[in-house]
């Protein structure tokens, strides 16, 4: 048995090597990701009972590994030394993998060494009363997201998780591919699907941000699939098709309007008049697109600052913004009196639970939802991946990079 294996090479099926190359974040390191991350060999962890280790083939880049390097909001290492849950003074993220089991705790009933899975990044203790009591996991207080408020995520040879964010991988994808879609495809299907009665239905006008980026290109092709009309925010005509082929009835250039960030107060008369008629010409795009003066029934939020106001202010009445980020910032100022009058919901949403996170599954074995993988990338451009997505030129869709797998293309069958 090797000490360590290298990087796009695999040990016999069930053979755990004492070391592995990890991409590790360090206090030392924080700030852009290209200084965040760097190529280390750590000692591969141990599991406990519920857990299982991963040999990782290609792990997926979002944006929270972003956050994570810049130790900025939240810096993830001094957070876990307070909480006490880990003193190892390192970051290895990675929320988002496709792998193979390679050896699984002594409580695991649904897995076996050997098995293709997915992973979703919802970890919590299944020992919390609240968990016990059946309420909702995602409101425990031992919810923490794999990977980025947990360490020992996707951007290492193993990875170490519980059994339960293990699922089928849809052998139709490539090992990249499968890699590239379940945190954002699971996140949109929550904000979709998860707050009654503010579900998609059928015909319902969905507003969508960012439609080219990663939870955007998802979060269209549910809506789609159940049956609502997605209207498609971009920032260049460049990705008009792109959405558009994922289901878009069309889309909306936000650079052709200048109200962004927070309004101004409503005593300002001159400004105020000033951004609402900003608020109200972005509004008619939308009706544009539609084909009908139709306002969206949800909102599917996550730049935050720059778009909040105008997220409520365009919600049809009775419907629902759902967000899920801040890209933009975290001051966001609303005209309180479109959400009483009209009596809309502005609600907070955080990745998805065991049942949505299969439930996305499902669409994507089943082929109606695609996970849009737009770039591959090796294991050392992990780094360079992430730093397209803090300077926003990253391809549309989603990014992931190869680990075990040792070329792109493989794993479909
Ligand atoms: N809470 C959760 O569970 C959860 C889960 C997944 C992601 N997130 C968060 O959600 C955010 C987006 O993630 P992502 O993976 O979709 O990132 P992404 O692939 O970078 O997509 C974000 C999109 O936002 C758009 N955007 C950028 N600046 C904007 C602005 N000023 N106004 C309006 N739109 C703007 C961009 O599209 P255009 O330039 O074309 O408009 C971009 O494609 C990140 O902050 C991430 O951390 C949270």
């Amino acid at each position: 048995m090797s000490d360590v294996y290298e990087i796009g090479t695999q040990p016999p099926l069930g053979t755990v090597p004492k070391e592995m190359y990890a991409q590790v974040i360090r206090q030392s390191r924080f700030g852009e990701p290209n200084k965040a991350f760097a190529i280390e060999k750590i000692p591969v962890p141990t599991i406990k009972p519920d857990e299982v280790l991963v040999w990782v083939m290609a792990a997926g880049i979002n944006y929270n590994n972003v956050w994570a390097g810049l130790g900025s909001p939240v810096d993830v290492i001094k957070a876990r030394q307070k909480e006490g849950s880990d003193d190892s003074g390192f970051h290895i993220g990675g929320s988002d993998a496709s792998g193979i089991v390679y050896a699984v705790g002594s409580e695991v009933k649904n897995l076996k060494v050997g098995d293709e899975v997915v992973i979703h990044c919802g970890s919590w203790n299944a020992k919390c009363p609240s968990v016990l009591a059946g309420v909702d996991p995602m409101y425990s207080p031992s919810f923490r997201i794999w990977g980025y408020e947990t360490s020992w995520g996707s951007f290492a040879q193993m990875t170490r998780v519980q059994a339960h964010q293990c699922l089928p991988r849809p052998k139709h994808l490539t090992w990249e591919e499968s890699a590239a879609y379940m945190l954002v495809g699971a996140t949109a299907y929550r904000m979709l699907m998860g707050w009654a009665p503010n579900q998609v239905k059928k015909g319902d006008v969905v507003l969508v941000w960012g439609g080219a980026g990663g939870l955007g290109c998802q979060a269209i092709q549910i809506v789609r699939a159940k049956g609502g009309i997605p209207v498609a925010v971009i920032s260049g005509q460049e990705k008009h098709d792109f959405c558009v082929k994922l289901g878009a009835k069309g889309t909306i250039n936000r650079k052709n309007f200048k109200h962004w960030g927070m309004m101004p107060h409503w005593k300002d008369d001159a400004a105020y008049g000033e951004w609402a008629k900003g608020a109200r010409a972005f509004g008619a795009a939308i009706w544009d697109v539609v084909g009908e003066r139709k306002s969206p029934q949800i909102v599917f939020e996550h730049p935050g600052e720059d778009t909040v106001p105008t997220s409520i202010f365009v919600c049809d009445t009775g419907g629902m913004v759902v967000i899920c980020a801040g890209t933009t910032g975290f001051n966001a100022v609303a005209d309180l009196r479109y959400l009483w009058m009209r009596q809309k919901r502005f609600q907070g949403s955080h990745f998805a639970n065991d049942e949505q996170s299969k439930a996305l599954n499902d669409m994507v074995l089943a082929g109606e939802v695609d996970p849009c993988l737009s770039q591959t990338g090796s294991f050392a451009d992990i780094p360079a991946f992430h730093q397209a997505m803090y300077e926003n030129r990253h391809p549309h869709g989603n990014m992931a990079c190869l680990v075990g797998a040792p070329r792109p293309g493989m794993g479909r069958s």
